[in-house]
């Protein structure tokens, strides 16, 4: 049966992109072709963009390519995705707001796969003037991915 991973952020141009597109590769390197992987905002702000050109960068470093365009997420994707998943608390939050009575989708903090307590933030790193915030984002969407695919997608 395919599952479907949803990978959430606030503006959906810097961590979820980049989230999007970690898992997938790891699921590729695991021969995993039956999880699909998007990625959306809670936000509105950047709807039809696409990522950040730091965060692009940063993939592009790694040898990975993001074609994703920004959308907000909807109700429809709490009963279509099997995972949500949101960088910090603060999506948390607004997910478990957002969440309709009943809906398919587990939400989950993406950094409680692998990462210590004192890390498991996934810090937005928009603000910054440099890039060096979305290597971290980068290393710690690894990680996580790697982590969650062995822990909890069983084929
Ligand atoms: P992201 O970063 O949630 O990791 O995509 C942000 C991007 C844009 C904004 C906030 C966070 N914004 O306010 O426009």
């Amino acid at each position: 049966m395919v599952q479907k991973i949803l990978m959430i952020c606030l503006g959906n141009i810097c961590r979820s992109p980049i989230a999007e597109v970690v898992m997938a590769d790891t699921l590729t390197k695991a021969n995993r072709t039956d999880v699909l992987v998007d990625s959306a905002a809670l936000g509105g702000w950047h709807v039809g963009n696409r990522a950040d050109p730091r965060a692009l960068s940063t993939l592009e470093k790694h040898g990975l390519k993001s074609t994703h365009i920004v959308r907000q997420i909807t109700k429809k994707d709490f009963q279509d995705f099997d995972y949500i998943f949101g960088m910090d608390e603060d999506n948390m939050k607004e997910l478990r707001r957002l969440s309709p009575q009943g809906s398919k989708a587990e939400l989950l903090m993406l950094g409680d796969f692998g990462l210590d307590k004192s890390e498991r933030i996934i810090e937005d790193p928009y603000y910054e003037r440099g890039a060096e915030g979305f290597e971290t984002a980068y290393q710690k969407c690894v990680v996580s991915c790697g982590a969650f695919m062995k822990q909890r997608l069983q084929k």
